[in-house]
């Protein structure tokens, strides 16, 4: 397993579903055509992307998604357990999860059709979402003050690696990798019904009205808080501490009002628009 102190290709990953084989594993994996994989950073709607290709997958029917563990059926690509995953079941459509960035992954998927679902979130949410995570997380350094954990977030320092490198990278190099839609969080949150359909039509699994139905009332937020097999409930103690906070935490967009100062917000956009010059996605998280 990969220890604290040691990275791989300059970003630190939580030890326990790390180590360096897996990460080699990842960065070198055969994609079928017919995968689909989800790709984000931490915090942005990963989960809820993954409830969604399942719930897509199996034309609205939650059966699936309430008996087997979202780990277990769209693994992350760079955890240690996922090679012995994807060999005990054989899917006609994979769904695999990974939050490695453009950079490490990219070259994997080169010539590949494998279905990319981008997901990205407000940066300003996903840091709060995050700082509430590491107290939770007993995998993840302790966070300090929010100021201080914001400054690691900007300083693109934290595990996992730099926000903005992840995004930039995704959405850059559109021409190197054949299907990838880019949906936002807020885009899940504004109009969950529209969006399901953009993915089950991506996917090339058209749905009737009263399937896609079944997908919003199965990935809304209170049905996914009550769903043991996503809400991390099943996760011992001494790796994920409920009695300090919840997984399924708010589910809100503009969160980060209620935890930045002027001053922090301030900062944040002046690092935010010179670190993002010269992408559209200025436009899309002009904050
Ligand atoms: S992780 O650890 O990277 O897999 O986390 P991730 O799943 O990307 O992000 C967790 C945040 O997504 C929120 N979430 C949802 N919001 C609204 N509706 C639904 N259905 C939903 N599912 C997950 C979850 O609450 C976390 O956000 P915060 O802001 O912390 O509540």
């Amino acid at each position: 397993r990969l220890d604290v102190t040691e990275k791989f290709q300059g970003i630190s990953f939580p030890g326990h579903l790390h180590t360096k084989d897996s990460l080699e594993f990842a960065v070198s994996f055969l994609f079928k055509d017919t995968d689909v994989l989800i790709v984000s950073y931490p915090k942005s709607g990963t989960t809820w992307m993954q409830e969604i290709v399942t719930l897509v997958s199996s034309r609205g029917d939650p059966q699936f998604s309430r008996t087997v563990p979202n780990w277990a059926r769209a693994p992350w690509l760079e955890h240690y357990y996922c090679v012995a995953v994807l060999e005990a079941s054989s899917p006609e459509r994979r769904i695999i999860t990974t939050h490695l960035p453009y950079h490490l992954l990219g070259p994997a998927l080169q010539g590949s059709k494998a279905k990319v679902i981008y997901v990205s979130r407000n940066p300003k949410d996903v840091a709060v979402s995050f700082y509430h995570f590491h107290k939770i997380a007993n995998f993840l350094p302790e966070p300090g003050s929010f100021h201080e954990f914001l400054d690691h977030f900007l300083e693109g320092t934290l595990y996992y690696g730099s926000w903005f490198d992840h995004i930039k990278g995704w959405t850059s190099h559109t021409e190197a990798i054949n299907n990838l839609l880019h949906i936002t969080y807020e885009q899940m949150s504004l109009d969950l019904h529209g969006t399901i359909k953009k993915v089950s039509s991506f996917l090339q699994c058209p749905l009737v009205e009263d399937e896609v139905n079944n997908c919003v009332k199965h990935s809304s937020f209170s049905s996914m808080r009550d769903n043991n097999m996503i809400n991390y409930t099943l996760v011992p103690k001494d790796i994920m501490d409920h009695s300090k906070g919840s997984f399924m935490r708010k589910g809100e967009i503009g969160d980060w009002k209620n935890m930045f100062t002027e001053e922090q917000n301030q900062y944040f956009e002046s690092v935010f628009t010179s670190k993002m010059q010269g992408s559209f996605l200025i436009f899309v998280y002009l904050i």
